[in-house]
């Protein structure tokens, strides 16, 4: 059966033609999915378990930030068994009628995919509940004193949920996923990997030196590294050259402004902003939200995680706090006493 899709895009921020090459250039066997050893071999324990009883496998969870692989997966698990696999997202499925409808087309075993899982509007939810637990659907037919419950009987189906935030979960729903798994960054030698299979697809040819800066510039992300391979062919393409060298990753990551930890305008806009009119934090996430015209859900989904695994930025209980790292970063002196940026007037009379 032909796979079924009602999803607009998995990231907002990409344009449907990135998402077009995403796919094209999507990990479609297990040997092209690097990396992310733990939750590959729990998948495959779980994946062999439910074969071997001729049952569907348990509910899954994904969750980490965007690009690390969570829709890939969930098509590779679906591969692996055989089974049709349903895509939508949590904000596409706006009432319980959508979701009933999703949930009686499905085929026994069928996978059914819901991205940004943690977007559910509550009454979905709670329909959805009942059909994770007990592949039933409770119908409530009529209104007022006359109204009925009915229980009309579901496919055996596996959800598999990908969420960016899992804190916004609720915990009835995340109690319902049997497996839970969190994606990690990716190190620079799985990155070199990805990266390198994406030039075979793209037929880019990009040597080791190049490879290795690329890799060192994706912040643990695959789809950032495919994305900045695309840019960079984009580049030799234009110089007419054949090759990605290290000229041309040079004039591509100075065009894109992306500094040698990968970091990005945006980044460094957070890290300066935090500093410079927060004196380095802690800061509540609203106010730096708002000293950058930014939206919460962006800074914390997409900017954050990344400057917080390289040490540049923590989160407390009192708010964000810029490390000392970062200030180093950035040039910026450090008042190591005070855990601030140092006063203009200080460094006058330091240089004095
Ligand atoms: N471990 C991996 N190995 C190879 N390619 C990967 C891996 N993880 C992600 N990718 C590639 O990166 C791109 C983005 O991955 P995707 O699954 O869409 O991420 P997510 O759903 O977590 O946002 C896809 O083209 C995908 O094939
Ligand atoms: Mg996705």
């Amino acid at each position: 059966m032909a796979e079924v899709k009602n999803i607009k895009s998995t990231n907002s921020t990409e344009t449907p033609e990135e998402e077009k090459l995403f796919i094209s250039l999507r990990a479609s066997e297990w040997n092209e999915f690097h990396g992310q050893e733990k939750v590959k071999q729990s998948l495959h324990v779980a994946l062999t378990a439910a074969k071997k009883r001729k049952e569907p496998i348990e509910h899954i969870l994904l969750y980490g930030p965007p690009g690390l692989g969570k829709t890939t997966l969930a098509h590779l698990i679906a591969k692996e068994i055989g089974v049709n696999i349903r895509i939508t997202s949590g904000p596409a499925i706006e009432r319980s009628g959508d979701l009933a409808s999703i949930l009686t087309n499905l085929e026994p075993g069928d996978i059914l995919f819901i991205d940004e899982i943690h977007r559910l509007n509550k009454v979905v939810e709670e329909t959805l509940y009942p059909a994770m637990e007990d592949f039933a659907l409770d119908i409530v037919i009529g209104k007022g004193p006359s109204a009925r419950t009915l229980r009309l009987d579901l496919p055996k189906f596996t959800l598999v949920g990908a969420t960016t935030r899992i804190g916004l979960m609720s915990a009835p729903l995340r109690d319902r996923f049997g497996i839970i798994q969190r994606l990690n960054f990716y190190g620079p030698k799985e990155l070199e990997k990805i990266i390198e299979n994406g030039a075979k697809k793209l037929k880019i040819q990009i040597q080791s030196p190049s490879l290795i800066s690329l890799s060192k510039r994706a912040r643990g992300t695959p789809r950032i590294a495919l994305k900045l391979l695309k840019r960079a062919r984009d580049f030799a393409e234009v110089k007419n050259k054949k090759d990605v060298d290290e000229q041309v990753l040079r004039d591509a990551f100075g065009l894109l402004e992306i500094d040698h930890m990968g970091l990005d305008d945006s980044d460094r806009r957070l890290l300066k902003a935090l500093i410079e009119k927060h004196e380095g934090g802690p800061v509540g996430i609203e106010t730096l939200a708002a000293t950058l015209s930014e939206d919460i859900g962006t800074l914390e989904e997409v900017i954050e995680p990344y400057l917080m695994q390289i040490g540049f930025l923590k989160r407390t209980p009192r708010g964000r706090e810029a490390t000392e790292k970062a200030y180093q970063h950035l040039n910026i002196p450090f008042d190591s006493a005070q855990g601030k940026p140092q006063k203009k007037k200080d460094l006058q009379e330091k240089l004095i």
